[in-house]
């Protein structure tokens, strides 16, 4: 064997540069659409459990795993022996070959999937798993329609834009689409001035107007996120799903959840989002969580629809790599020996109990809302006319990140705090990290 280059080895290069050095490098090599968050980027060299470290050894929590995806934490045993044993022994060979990880983890997903949904694809992330799902829904339903919902957020490829609201779209041209759009149940502030539960789900009936009035009274499907994430932990209440799928039902569509953020028992007690509302999908797409942190993502479906899905359809180099499927495997075996799907509701509801608390002290604080362990603080300005408080959101984060605290950033103004912690957190952690967050409050309110 061949001598190891020390420079090459990824521990030797973390003890080699400095902050200052690496942002050097970002500045020449990156392109600068790469943006960190804070004034001051953190250089993150290690983790564990739910803490990241930086360069210098100070610690972190970290409120937001990264982006919503390392559910197990940072180096639970379990996922890093098997990551361990999986690279020594075959890191990738492509779906062209049968492999034991992709068909062991696909019959694991169609064991924790709503009923019916039997069949997966495996790609490496969110975008790509809503392209394939939405690319099979419109050769299925040979209908070029979409419905998307306001304020949604889908990915980065160019039909993943499309279907993402104003601030996430930049889709450099316009050209004809089938993408339509369709109000979000944002009750905090409902677009046709009314109140839950008097409004009679107005925004769930609007779909029937939009597929009346923009398409050809057929559809492909209608894709929605159970709690919308990157748009600010928006949570619409059980109806909105149960009668828009009732509504894509009556013309004969197919109906998309898509998981990207909720999957994985992120909202506690049930694997995916949408099973809180009874409402049954046609098609689940999932990434993030999935291997938290190792590239993977993908869709399930039934049987009927995959069947449509051929060959020429799946190209993908390293989608259902085995070791992104191993990764996943030991993901939901933890979930499911370690009990995450209730752990992730009962840490969820302590949290956001001193969350609501916290709104009690802080005017800043508009909306606390959420699920188990996805939720939200929305802040405004001013509680009557609910200006955003885009430019209070960004120092708030600033002053947590000084103390220790890593919290994310959604809504199209950018002014609530995502809170999406790993399932390794504590409660006693959670105590440390909302009295940051006061701290932090009271601070840039004066
Ligand atoms: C709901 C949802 N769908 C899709 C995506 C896109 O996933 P990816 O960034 O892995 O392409 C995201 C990413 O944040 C998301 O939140």
């Amino acid at each position: 064997m061949s001598e190891v280059n020390k420079d090459l080895v990824p521990k030797e290069l973390t003890k080699k540069y400095s902050q200052k050095e690496i942002r050097e490098k970002e500045k020449s090599f990156i392109v600068p659409a790469v943006g960190h968050y804070f004034k001051e980027p953190l250089l993150i060299v290690g983790g564990h459990e739910s803490t990241l470290v930086d360069e210098n050894g100070k610690e972190f929590l970290d409120l937001f795993s990264g982006i919503s995806t390392t559910i197990t934490g940072y180096n639970h045993p379990k996922f890093v022996e098997t990551l361990k044993w999986q690279a020594e022994n075959l890191v990738y060979t492509s779906n062209l070959y049968s492999t034991v990880p992709y068909a062991v983890l696909a019959e694991k997903l169609a064991g924790i999937a709503p009923d019916g949904l039997k069949k997966s694809f495996l790609l490496s992330s969110g975008s790509e798993a809503n392209e394939a799902a939405l690319f099979m829904a419109k050769k299925y339903k040979n209908s070029p329609y979409i419905i998307a919902c306001t304020r949604a957020y889908h990915g980065r490829t160019t039909l993943a834009r499309e279907i993402s609201s104003a601030g996430w779209r930049t889709v450099p041209e316009s050209h004809p689409s089938g993408v339509r759009f369709t109000p979000y149940g944002y009750c905090y502030r409902c677009l046709f001035g009314k109140s839950y539960p008097e409004c009679d789900m107005e925004c769930a009936h609007y779909l029937r107007e939009v597929i009346k009035t923009q398409t050809n009274n057929s559809i492909a499907a209608f894709i929605v996120e159970p709690i919308q994430g990157v748009g600010g932990i928006i949570q619409a209440p059980n109806e909105f799903f149960k009668i828009t799928h009732e509504i894509v039902k009556e013309f004969d569509g197919l109906f998309i959840s898509d998981e990207v953020q909720t999957g994985f028992g992120r909202t506690g007690t049930k694997w995916w989002g949408i099973q809180h509302s009874n409402v049954n999908p046609d098609i689940i797409t999932m990434a993030k969580s999935f291997a938290s942190g190792v590239p993977i993502a993908g869709f399930i479906t039934r049987p009927e629809y995959a069947a449509e899905y051929t060959q020429t359809d799946s190209f993908t180099t390293f989608g259902g790599n085995p070791l992104s499927c191993s990764a996943a495997i030991a993901v939901i075996d933890i979930i499911q020996e370690e009990n995450y799907l209730e752990k992730a509701a009962s840490l969820g509801e302590y949290l956001k109990k001193q969350l609501i608390t916290l709104k009690e002290d802080h005017e800043l604080i508009g909306e606390v809302r959420g699920q188990g362990i996805m939720l939200g603080v929305e802040l405004v300005k001013n509680e009557t006319t609910k200006e955003p408080a885009s430019e209070e959101m960004i120092l708030v984060m600033e002053e947590c990140k000084n103390n220790g605290l890593l919290i994310g950033k959604g809504g199209l103004d950018g002014n609530v705090i995502r809170i999406q912690p790993p399932l390794a957190l504590k409660r006693e952690e959670t105590n440390r990290a909302c009295n940051i967050l006061d701290k932090a409050l009271t601070k840039v309110e004066k």
